[in-house]
């Protein structure tokens, strides 16, 4: 055995207990709903307004320890659902360091992959014109839902904007940012996003690994 591997021993106990019993229940305390089998690796922070929801199937996975990812996840899954607000997740999603605000709804499928680092949100947080911030710096600022269907698979770094629907199985490049409608498998990169080629139909299948 790694003298390294002795010596973390004991903050790798820590972090196992924390992640089996102790983040789990803070996500519940948030007033989060998760299905079975939710896995909380790192302390995420979840935050639902008045009036909110925030749902999520089994065999979700939250990864929020900067280490536990190589890609180095650099915050924790922070999920946001103002007064109102909605974010519904499928079953068999991943998320790595993700950001995600839901000011109206943020819908997203089964067995998508959010890749390090990501950000997903439905407005724009202030009001374009610079008079109408002036009277309130949020007040009227515009917002959109986001759809994320199922097997969508979302690269690291990734800005998804307010109105924006990924169809079935499509897969979003590494920094890319998404504003806008995309047909099942398009796999779209760029800034801004666009469709890059489009995936056969027989390959939009579960991702591989996946249950
Ligand atoms: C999106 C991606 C999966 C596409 O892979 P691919 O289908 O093999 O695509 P290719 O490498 O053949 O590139 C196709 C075109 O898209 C462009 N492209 C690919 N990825 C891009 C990106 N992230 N940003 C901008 N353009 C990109 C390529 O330059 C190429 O353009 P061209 O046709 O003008 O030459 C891949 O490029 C990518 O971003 N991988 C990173 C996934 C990731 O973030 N994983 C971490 C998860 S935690």
């Amino acid at each position: 055995m790694r003298i390294t591997t002795l010596v973390r021993a004991p903050l790798t106990a820590i972090e196992m207990g924390s992640d089996g019993v102790l983040w789990p229940l803070w996500v519940r305390l948030s007033g989060a709903h998760f299905g079975p089998g939710l896995r909380v690796i790192g302390r995420p922070v979840l935050r639902v307004g008045v009036g909110g929801v925030l749902v999520g199937g089994s065999r979700v996975c939250l990864v929020s320890r900067r280490f536990a990812n190589p890609l180095v996840v650099s915050r924790p899954c922070t999920f946001t659902v103002s007064r109102g607000g909605a974010l519904e997740i499928g079953s068999e999603c991943g998320f790595s360091g993700t950001v995600i605000v839901a000011r109206e709804r943020v819908t997203i499928g089964d067995r998508v992959l959010v890749g390090a680092n990501s950000t997903i949100v439905d407005t724009d947080f202030h009001p374009l014109r610079a008079a109408v911030r002036l009277e309130h710096p949020t007040r009227g600022a515009r917002t959109a839902p986001v759809v994320i269907e199922d097997d969508v698979f979302i690269g690291m770094g990734v800005t998804v904007l307010k109105g924006s629907h990924l169809g079935h199985g499509c897969v979003v490049g590494a920094g890319a940012v998404v504003s806008g409608t995309f047909p099942p498998g398009a796999i779209v990169a760029g800034n801004p996003a666009r469709v890059v080629r489009i995936l056969s139909f027989e390959s939009l299948g579960k991702p591989e690994g996946l249950r």
